[in-house]
């Protein structure tokens, strides 16, 4: 028997090709009020905006923007309002969860745009459905899934039993090989996995936070996250160390048959080059 501590808010997945839902990850932009707002020794607002700039040279095709948090970094609505100018040349909707950086009241009150759509939901398409999460602990790096988003999750896994299921959230939910970093992963994934092994649909899940490129397969799933668009952590450094790696991006191909196609695209040249010796984050 599955508690309902919430009903499901429902929106419903389009693909403007029926066979194939195309997603955009966007993260860790780490925007401020003030445009000239640094992370690091790199303008987080010129790095973003740098970075949509690439994907519409690109003509990149997509069916919706994933923006899996930290999506803010001194919690002011501005810094919202900037990361929604950012993306409001593009008609598709964009699905939004919260990071540790964010702050969740100005967060809803600046992303509530009609092509903006928060967490706490299950999209539901033809052959998939979307479950976003909600990990932040309020004041602290780690994250954790509470009963309530552990709820919503096993309702989406048992109701929709024949569709493919996309699980993000902004923690990643397993180590991701630097020790510093893994401190604030997912505290409770052992609950998290715990479900996805009981059912059986749970194709892939989808984080930020470790501003890194991560595509491995853990518990029969496939597991991404997407660099930032500002700053990147070194992969495989138990200390804190920073990435020449550019900003950049993550599309996600969902097809029919329960199959996922994915690449990382990155900005070209050296423009957002961080201060290589910060030590701290
Ligand atoms: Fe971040
Ligand atoms: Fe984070």
């Amino acid at each position: 028997m599955i508690r309902i501590f919430k009903t499901l808010r429902i929106c419903h997945l389009t693909s403007q090709n029926s066979q194939t839902v195309r997603l955009l990850q966007i993260t860790d932009t780490h925007l401020f009020a003030d445009p000239y707002g640094c992370l690091l020794g790199v303008n987080t607002a010129a790095s973003y905006k740098a970075v949509v700039a690439e994907i519409r040279s690109q003509n990149i095709e997509f069916d919706a923007i994933i923006a899996t948090g930290d999506l803010s970094q001194d919690h002011t609505e501005q810094s919202y309002l900037r990361f929604v100018e950012g993306i409001a040349d593009w008609s598709q909707p964009c699905y939004w969860l919260p990071g540790n950086h964010d702050y969740q009241p100005e967060m809803q009150k600046a992303l509530t745009q009609s092509t903006l759509v928060r967490c706490d939901q299950v999209l539901v398409g033809e052959d998939w459905q979307l479950v976003m999460l909600d990990s932040q602990v309020k004041g602290v790096p780690h994250g954790r899934l509470s009963t309530e988003q552990l709820i919503l999750l096993e309702q989406a896994l048992a109701v929709n039993p024949s569709r493919h299921t996309l699980v993000l959230l902004h923690h990643h939910p397993l180590p991701a090989g630097s020790a510093w970093l893994d401190q604030h992963q997912l505290h409770n994934q052992n609950d998290f996995w715990a479900l996805v092994e009981k059912y059986n649909n749970v194709k892939g899940v989808v984080c930020g936070h470790i501003h890194q490129d991560l595509d491995t397969q853990f518990k029969g799933c496939r597991v991404m996250a997407a660099p930032s668009t500002c700053i990147q952590f070194l992969p495989d450094s138990d200390d804190f160390a920073l990435d020449s790696t550019n900003p950049g991006w993550r599309e996600i191909s969902l097809h029919q048959d329960g199959t996922i196609t994915s690449k990382i695209g990155r900005l070209k040249g050296s423009d957002f080059q961080p201060d290589m010796n910060s030590s701290g984050y």
